[in-house]
């Protein structure tokens, strides 16, 4: 599959002005929802998965979950930054793949859900026939689609295209100067951790791996569901960002807000359920890839 394939067909096509958004989960972001996944693997699933990590994963997924960031400044790989997010229309609360799949020079498919699409059908094609016309590298496939369905989940990552996913709105988290992304990428849960987790990551982890199992989320059981019997779904949490960015993340922070303990303590609940959600959504996905005769994740 070339990358000019179009990954969905029937998009009409529109002009719209666009600046680029940038970013994702930060670090920890990214290693927890790969942790969360790692646990809801099926044995075949996992198997698979440790097969493609490179070695200096040390035959963890949640160690390389940070490679896409790590090279999008390269000049090899500067073409995936647009991978990364979707920039909606200003002001407009909701996503639609084909009219906001695109990178800002508008080719088709150049986003976040695209890249997932693109990375699973790679996974998924490849990974049973040794002797493809196109040989992907399917470890890279492996890291961007596990990477991706992160910042997916990251409701800013699907924001409006003029303030660049917040990336232009300065705000002050408690005393430091800050950007409203950075805020939902990174400050929320390095907040959460100082304040609520003995500054320790594996703490929050196993906190929200506790509510996913004992039925603290209310609705566990449908997250990993894949209605179109395909074998990823991200335009639904595509949608879910885009609506939890207006009613969360931009509410009550233009430029120039002091964002304190009001804000933090009312959006980390959202913050946790995002990194859950992609945590399970990512294993149901990866099961769906290498355990074909199972469709549902085992939660
Ligand atoms: C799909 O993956 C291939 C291999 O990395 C890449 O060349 C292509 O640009 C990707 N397309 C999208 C939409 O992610
Ligand atoms: C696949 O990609 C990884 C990461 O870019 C690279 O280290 C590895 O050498 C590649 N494998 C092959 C067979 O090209
Ligand atoms: C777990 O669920 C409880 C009860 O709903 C909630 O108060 C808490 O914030 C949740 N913690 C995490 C890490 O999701
Ligand atoms: C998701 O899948 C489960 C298991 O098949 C099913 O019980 C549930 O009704 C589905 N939920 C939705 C929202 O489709
Ligand atoms: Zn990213």
């Amino acid at each position: 599959m070339g990358s000019s394939e179009l990954l969905r067909v029937g998009c009409a096509f529109l002009v719209l002005q666009l600046i680029p958004g940038t970013a994702g989960w930060g670090k920890d972001g990214h290693y927890a929802t790969c942790k969360i996944a790692e646990e809801f693997l099926t044995e075949e699933a996992s198997a698979a998965v440790k097969s493609l990590l490179p070695d200096y994963a040390d035959g963890q997924l949640a160690n390389v979950c940070s490679w896409p960031d790590e090279i999008r400044h390269s000049y090899r790989w500067r073409w995936t930054g647009p991978l990364h997010y979707i920039d909606v229309p200003d002001f407009v609360c909701n996503y639609n793949y084909c009219r906001d799949c695109h990178d800002p020079a508008r080719h088709k498919d150049v986003c976040v859900t695209g890249a997932i699409y693109n990375y699973t059908r790679q996974l998924g094609s490849t990974y049973y026939d040794p002797s493809p016309e196109i040989k992907y590298n399917l470890t890279e496939a492996l890291l961007f689609l596990s990477h991706f369905m992160g910042d997916v989940h990251q409701p800013l990552h699907v924001g409006f295209t003029g303030d660049e996913g917040g990336n232009t709105i300065i705000v002050r988290w408690y005393h430091r100067k800050a950007n409203l992304h950075h805020v939902w990428d990174n400050m929320i849960i390095d907040s959460a951790l100082k304040t609520f987790y003995a500054s320790d990551l594996s703490n929050m982890i196993q906190a929200i791996q506790r509510n996913i199992t004992d039925g603290s989320f209310n609705d566990v059981p449908s997250w990993g569901n894949c209605t179109l019997a395909e074998l990823a779904c991200p335009d639904p949490y595509a949608s879910e960002s885009i609506n939890l960015a207006c009613k969360f993340a931009y509410k009550n922070a233009t430029p120039g807000t002091t964002l304190g303990d009001e804000y933090f303590l009312s959006r980390l609940p959202i913050v946790e359920k995002r990194l859950a959600q992609g945590g399970v959504r990512l294993a149901a996905t990866l099961n769906r890839i290498f355990t074909p005769k199972s469709s549902i994740a085992q939660i």
